[in-house]
């Protein structure tokens, strides 16, 4: 089964096996099979954050569970639940068009509502973190259907759970990870009664002066959101892409001191705990990478971050999982030759 049309990076790889899930049903009728329920498993989104270097031995199952609904409240919150399979930009449009502010700054993020907690997805100050209420997952060894709250999810910096290899164990009370383990079914939002703006950003404030408002509505962030990410980012319906390639990492402040000294302009942000986060597009940018390539695999013009598929139009014919981590690598050894700094990939490899 052909997975180019299932990973926004449009690499050419063959799945064995693919079973598309509508709801827990699919997953039970599938472990009372014990053929596919002994099979090794891997879950599948949207594909906007994976890296395909070679066919997928697993059974891949394509996460299609629907449905969008206001559930319940709290006190201080509107609480939403929304399908996995349901796409991401989609899902925040229904907010809005519910009048539920709270994601507009996450609006245009790649992908679908189930991968979102995976890597805790954020933009313009805003992470999953900060709207998440629970999920419910299905254990795809006993056939549990299980929900997991923020806590429990182990949510951070483009992190949680769901990125970290689980034990194995059958016995799944303290769950330590959950790769490949847990397939997620619906995720549920806490949106604010009391919405508040979240500022601060140099694209946004930037938007605000340009329309000469002080007072953004949430409708307002979410069009300036779209309009920058669009200027600056790659539609992966058009260029083949997987968001931000590596993390923004954090350094210590001496070691932000150093740099410094040696590139006063490096873009950082200092932390609350002392550390400094800096702009790994920055890095990149500045060791000269922007427009390069290697093969059809290359860095984005206008965003050093993001790597891209220069050539996916026609099967055969665009970037190969290898050229875009040979690509990575060189990246990595040039960032890490003139800063001293690792850079760590965003997507998960396969
Ligand atoms: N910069 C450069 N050259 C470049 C790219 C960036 O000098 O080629 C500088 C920019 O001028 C800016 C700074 O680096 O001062 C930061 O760039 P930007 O605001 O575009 O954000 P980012 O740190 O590159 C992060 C997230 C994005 C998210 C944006 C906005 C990560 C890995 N990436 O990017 O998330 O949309 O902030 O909040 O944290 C993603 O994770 O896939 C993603 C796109």
């Amino acid at each position: 089964i052909p997975l180019q049309a299932f990973n926004t990076f449009r690499i050419v790889a063959k799945a064995q096996a693919l079973a598309r899930i509508t709801s827990e049903a699919d997953v039970h009728q599938l472990l009372a099979d014990p053929e596919w329920a002994a099979s090794p498993k891997f879950v599948l989104g949207g594909g906007s954050n994976i890296v395909l270097t070679g066919d997928v031995k697993p059974l891949v199952l394509k996460v299609e569970v629907r449905g969008l609904k206001v559930v319940g409240e709290t006190a201080k919150s509107v609480i939403v639940e929304a399908g996995a399979g349901e796409n991401w930009h989609d899902f925040v449009t229904w907010t809005l068009d519910q009048n539920l502010p709270g994601m507009e700054n996450m609006a245009l993020i790649p992908g679908t509502v189930g991968a979102s907690p995976v890597q805790n997805v954020g933009a313009y100050g805003v992470e999953l973190q900060d709207r998440f209420d629970s999920l419910d997952a299905i254990d795809l060894l006993t056939g549990q259907v299980f929900t997991l709250n923020a806590a429990q999810c182990a949510f951070g910096y483009r992190d949680s759970v769901f990125k970290h290899a689980s034990s194995g164990e059958a016995d799944m009370h303290l769950p330590l990870g959950l790769k490949d383990r847990a397939l997620i079914l619906r995720v549920r939002f806490a949106l604010p009664k009391v919405w508040k703006p979240v500022l601060g950003y140099a694209d946004i404030e930037r938007k605000m002066a340009e329309h000469g408002v002080t007072e953004p509505t949430a409708r307002q962030i979410y069009d300036w959101v779209c309009e920058v990410r669009r200027a600056k980012l790659p539609d992966p319906a058009v260029i083949g892409n997987a968001g931000s390639f590596f993390k923004n990492p954090t350094v210590t402040a001496e070691q932000c001191e150093d740099i410094i000294a040696r590139d006063p302009k490096v873009v950082h942000y200092r932390l609350d705990n002392g550390s400094v986060k800096l702009a790994a597009g920055w890095l990149i940018d500045s060791c000269g990478w922007k427009g390069k390539s290697v093969g059809q695999a290359g860095v984005y013009e206008k965003q050093a971050l993001v790597l891209v598929n220069r050539g996916a139009g026609v099967d055969g014919n665009g970037a190969t999982g290898g050229e875009v981590m040979t690509l990575a690598k060189a990246i990595q050894t040039s960032v890490y030759e003139r800063f001293g700094i690792l850079l760590e990939p965003e997507p998960v490899v396969i």
